[in-house]
């Protein structure tokens, strides 16, 4: 299949250009950070911080004006903190589901197994 893929690598807002009323896009950016130690989100020197998911919310939205299809995964803050509407907020108008995620990778034995995860989605 990739042999008819053209792979682009750039920041998430060049995908702009190839995107059409008839493109489904998947979103699967760095995940929010739901506590103070599980903080990984460092792919690069450029942190994927609030603003960045903001950013990212914002391109959301334009890609949803062009009429394509689209779906977001990310972290569930609500199963640390039930009143962070962070992604509410940022998302308000779309489809937010809340599905079960196998995490088996935490330095905490107990807290490995299903976790709550966001798929945000337009239609
Ligand atoms: C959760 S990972 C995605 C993993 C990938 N979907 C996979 O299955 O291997 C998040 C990715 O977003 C990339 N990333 C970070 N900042 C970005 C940006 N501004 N634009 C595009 N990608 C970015 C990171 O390099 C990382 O590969």
């Amino acid at each position: 299949m990739l042999q008819r893929a053209n792979i682009v690598q750039g920041d998430f807002s060049a995908v702009s250009e190839f995107v059409t009323a008839d493109t489904f896009v998947y979103f699967d950016p760095p995940y929010r950070p739901i506590s103070k130690t599980a903080n990984f989100n460092s792919y690069s020197r450029y942190d994927f911080n609030d603003s960045e998911q903001i950013r990212l919310a914002d391109f959301y939205r334009q890609l949803d004006a062009k009429g394509a299809k689209l779906m977001l995964s990310n972290s569930d803050p609500q199963n640390e903190n039930p009143d962070d509407d962070f992604f509410e907020k940022l998302y308000q108008g779309f489809n937010i589901k809340r599905v079960s995620a196998n995490r088996s990778i935490n330095s905490n034995g107990s807290k490995r197994g299903a976790i709550a995860e966001l798929l945000i989605v337009n239609y």
